[in-house]
């Protein structure tokens, strides 16, 4: 599924010597490293600032306090991401309002967004809109920024799958006004370690979310807020910027190594575009014209999607489910009196949806494998 060590290997020399120019300078905690960390992750996303923390889940909380989400109010967002999308919601005080996603993209639905807000009752609380740009690809920004102002409703992204993606041409983390970036080992790019970010339009909720990271102080041992220890280390950072050159390129094979699939898996007669009544056994999700995907994940929908798992794990053929149980599902959030059928686009997805091996050092002939391995199950 993913082999960290083949880029391991292209960059040890580098990444050895942050890591002991770290340990010289004896500054472990914030300081120079994490600072130009923070400055490379602003030119690249196109936002104006950016506060390094220590993981994608901390980088959510920070960006929904600091645009104001408190005890009380609801914040919109998705059933089908990772866990975090919604518990930092539910951190920050406030209630998730699950809405069913878009059955091509299977990003967040904005005309369900839409529908949701104009129903007076939630219009009042609603403090943030949080899409999440799933697999690498951006959720509708268009549909979401119109929506934002239109509302007045701020939208935090959470792009901790989408280091390096676009949206008519502007990066993730600068499309709505704050976002999240995960810099999880497995992430596009990743550190050696927990490590986050979070950037910013505005510079004011920087400051605000430089102090939220570090216990609410603006000032050593004075506390004027609640924040708590969301600091990133300083080996994390440095590693980061070694990576962080890189980007671009890893980006770029991993879009290659998609349209290998895409080839493949037509050639071998398996995968149709998105349509309701096709009979492929494999069906692809949309790419949105607007959007440039950087494929953190391949993922197909298919027919006997757990027997095709097993099959391909028998050849040694790794995947994954991304996810098996949508959020409103879970059993953390049956207070929120949501059930089966509730959001079925999302219930759908989480019984179809298989993700194939995919980092940039993948090679054709493992791509192949896969394809004749899936091939090789519905003949
Ligand atoms: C969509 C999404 N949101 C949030 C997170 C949380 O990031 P982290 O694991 O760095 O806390 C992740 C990754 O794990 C994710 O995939």
């Amino acid at each position: 599924m993913l082999d960290l060590r083949r880029q391991y290997e292209g960059i040890r020399e580098e990444v050895l010597a942050a890591v002991t120019r770290v340990c010289d300078s004896q500054s472990y905690i914030l300081g120079p490293e994490v600072e130009a960390l923070e400055r490379e992750i602003s030119t690249l996303t196109g936002a104006s600032a950016a506060v390094g923390c220590a993981s994608g889940t901390e980088a959510l909380w920070l960006a929904l306090v600091a645009v104001g989400v408190k005890p009380g109010d609801s914040v919109i967002t998705t059933p089908f991401s990772f866990f975090a999308s919604a518990s930092s919601i539910v951190r920050a005080g406030a209630k998730p309002i699950f809405v069913d996603i878009d059955p091509d993209t299977l990003n967040l639905d904005a005309e369900l967004v839409m529908r949701e807000l104009s129903q007076r009752t939630h219009q009042e609380t609603v403090r943030a809109i949080l899409p999440v740009h799933l697999y690498g690809q951006c959720a509708d920004m268009d549909a979401l920024a119109r929506i934002s102002t239109d509302f007045g409703i701020a939208i935090v992204e959470d792009a901790a799958q989408a280091i390096g993606a676009k949206w008519n041409g502007g990066g993730a983390g600068s499309l709505g006004i704050t976002a999240a970036f995960s810099f999880y080992p497995t992430k596009n790019l990743s550190a050696y370690g927990d490590a986050g970010i979070v950037t910013t339009t505005d510079l004011e909720l920087a400051e605000h979310m430089r102090r939220l990271r570090n216990h609410g102080s603006p000032q050593r041992y004075y506390h004027d807020e609640f924040g708590w220890n969301g600091r990133i280390d300083a080996i994390q950072a440095a590693v980061l910027r070694v990576k962080l050159p890189h980007i671009s390129d890893w980006n770029q094979q991993r879009r290659q190594h998609a349209a290998t699939y895409d080839r493949l898996l037509a050639q071998a007669g398996l995968i149709s575009p998105i349509s309701a009544n096709s009979t492929s056994p494999v069906r692809a999700l949309a790419r949105s014209p607007q959007a440039t995907h950087v494929f953190h994940q391949y993922v197909i929908r298919a027919d006997r999607r757990d027997e095709l798992r097993k099959f391909l794990a028998e050849r040694k053929i790794g995947s994954e489910i991304y996810y098996p149980l949508p959020l409103h599902l879970q059993n953390v959030f049956a207070y929120l009196g949501l059930k089966a059928g509730d959001l079925p686009v999302a219930e759908q997805a989480a019984k179809e949806v298989l993700a194939l091996p995919m980092f940039p050092e993948l090679t054709e002939d493992e791509i192949r494998l896969v394809v004749e391995g899936i091939a090789g199950f519905y003949s």
